[in-house]
């Protein structure tokens, strides 16, 4: 899988990638990183990105041309490149977002700055629009790279144990149970004395609960997800 991040500011991205999975799955040639700069593209003398917004409105518009020009030549040379635009204006980035683009061959990342991005470069080349969340950041970068951490741990090989794929919280409608390491006993916090019995069967319906205890509280939502899911099965 090739990312390739279409951004005015690489270098706050490249440090990401310089260490841990990523890194080994870079090592082991399961993902490909390259930067596109839309300032090189532009037309101005002094390489301008960004204009006053028409219409009024406080702040800068990244205007179309740079980045309509670097697009057009990115997709001119990467036949199935899939573009995907970050901006809080869009759907919620959601683990099955990130399962489904991991089948993708090149993802292009495209990352606004300032107040955003002339719409109409949107509306020639966004093949999906994302935010991942309801916050506004100071541009798309960080948001880019959290989809691409997400994305890319489910490209088959990059996680050293697959299986840990699949009891994750969000691969069902339920948040994972929690873990605990060793000691048994730390600064007077036990483990569960039935996580340390053996039996698998009683583990499995005690991480169950303990699974509908953190949805119910942090999620409530989710857990009549999996309620609604369950009374189906039946
Ligand atoms: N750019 C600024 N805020 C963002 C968000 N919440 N999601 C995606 N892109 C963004």
């Amino acid at each position: 899988m090739t990312f390739t991040f279409v951004t005015l500011f690489a270098n706050l991205i490249e440090g990401y990638f310089q260490d841990s999975i990523l890194k080994r799955a870079i090592d082991k040639n399961l993902i490909h990183i390259n930067y596109l700069n839309p300032r090189e593209f532009s037309g101005s003398k002094h390489s301008k990105v960004d204009d006053t917004a028409v219409g009024g409105g406080a702040g800068m518009v990244m205007y179309p041309q740079p980045l309509y020009d670097a697009l057009k030549n990115l997709k001119l040379s990467n036949e199935n490149i899939h573009i995907v635009f970050l901006t809080p204006v869009a759907k919620p980035f959601r683990q099955n977002d990130a399962k489904r683009l991991a089948k993708k061959s090149h993802i292009a990342f495209v990352s606004g700055r300032y107040e955003g991005i002339d719409e109409r470069v949107v509306e020639e080349f966004a093949d999906e629009v994302f935010s991942i969340g309801d916050y506004i950041l100071t541009g798309g970068e960080l948001a880019s790279l959290v989809m691409c951490d997400a994305i890319s741990r489910n490209i088959e090989g990059v996680l050293g144990n697959s299986d840990s794929l699949s009891v994750e919280s969000f691969e069902t409608p339920l948040l994972e149970a929690p873990s605990f390491s060793k000691p048994q006993n730390y600064e007077q916090r036990s483990v569960p004395s039935e996580y340390l019995k053996g039996n698998h069967s009683r583990i499995r319906s005690l991480k169950l609960a303990l699974s509908e205890c953190k949805t119910k509280f942090f999620r409530p939502e989710q857990l009549l997800k999996h309620r609604t899911r369950k009374s189906y099965e039946k």
